[in-house]
């Protein structure tokens, strides 16, 4: 059997968060002791919903290295890429592009509901719809056999996998690598606001280099549960903010079984568990911070990190787009 090898990767759109964190980061950052693992710079993938905005993009590739870095991923043992530094991927993609039908893109439950979200009914960038196919280039060019992903992503996946599988019976041989979630014990995280997903656009984030003043402001402004007006109250745990949060974050878990009991019963109040909360996301998050902040102070070597796991990226992309073109018969000037 093959060894595994792992690629995920991030759209540079913004600084990361701890929805990242507990969605991926932390897997990542246990799997790179074990096992070959890739993590990608999806610029631009970024790109298909920041057309008109490529500074945005450009401006986010560093502030994400530094991120990687906070979080504990280490250039030792995960190799770092820039996609837009890697020209097998566009050349896969548009190979695989003939694989695919338009409505099963317009089926992806995940870029239906991103299309909706983002008000792209009437001016649906054609890079945007396509996305999922230009992913399915990323895993398969990396030979990727697992995919440390959110559950947002498990339809691009899956589409991927539908492409390696039509592919292969194509040519007639298994040319290409399916691959499979590794996905994370920890559901998804709220924002603070108690909206469903903790996203930059939604302004209800927590980042991973927040001050620590930024980050108690944000716990002591967390939507927890609306009804739970005197201390002495019941109050509800489920859709509480801060319970979902110590769900995610906090060691102990007795402790967290505990005081939600406490809280349904009344007598404990939104403060206390707040104050708990905030001591174990100060605790987790300082010395990212302290991480980041010396990362940052050398974006040289941040580039140069970022440079040289690009360079090997690129013989091994290579290698895959060879084999692809080989299969098909593309092969005219060996
Ligand atoms: N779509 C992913 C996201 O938005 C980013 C991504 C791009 C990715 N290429 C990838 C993830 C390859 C896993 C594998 O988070």
């Amino acid at each position: 059997m093959q060894a595994p090898i792992i690629l995920t990767g991030d759209r540079p759109t913004g600084k990361l968060h701890i929805g990242h964190y507990v969605g991926s980061l932390r897997q990542r950052v246990e799997a790179q002791h074990h096992y070959r693992q890739f993590v990608m710079i999806a610029d631009l993938q970024a790109l298909t919903d920041n057309g008109h905005d490529p500074a945005r993009v450009s401006g986010n590739v560093l502030e994400v290295m530094a991120d990687y870095l906070a979080a504990g991923l280490d250039p030792a043992k995960t190799t770092f890429c820039l996609q837009s530094a890697l020209p097998a991927l566009p050349e896969l993609t548009s190979y695989y592009l003939n694989l695919v039908s338009v409505a099963r893109l317009e089926r992806n439950p995940t870029v239906k509901a991103e299309i909706q979200q983002k008000g792209f009914e009437r001016s649906l960038p054609a890079g945007f719809l396509v996305y999922p196919v230009s992913q399915a280039a990323d895993i398969t060019a990396f030979r990727a056999t697992h995919v440390p992903v959110g559950e947002d992503q498990l339809p691009m996946l899956e589409q991927a996998n539908e492409i390696v599988r039509r592919f292969n019976a194509l040519v007639g041989r298994e040319v290409l690598t399916e691959c499979q979630p590794i996905l994370s014990d920890t559901g998804r995280l709220p924002g603070i606001d108690g909206k469903a997903k903790m996203s930059k656009s939604l302004g209800n984030t927590i980042e991973l280099g927040m001050s620590e003043e930024a980050i108690r402001q944000a716990v002591f402004a967390m939507y927890t549960d609306p009804n739970h007006l005197r201390v002495s109250d019941p109050g509800q745990v489920e859709g509480n903010t801060v319970f979902a949060y110590l769900d995610a974050f906090h060691p102990d878990k007795a402790l967290v079984a505990e005081m939600k009991a406490h809280y349904r019963r009344g007598g404990l109040g939104d403060m206390r568990c707040k104050q708990l909360l905030n001591d174990c996301l100060q605790s987790l998050l300082a010395p990212m911070r302290a991480r980041r902040q010396q990362a940052l102070a050398d974006r040289g070597e941040l580039l140069r990190l970022l440079r040289q796991g690009t360079e090997q990226a690129r013989i091994i992309t290579a290698a895959v787009l060879a084999e692809v073109k080989d299969a098909m018969g593309l092969n005219c000037f060996p």
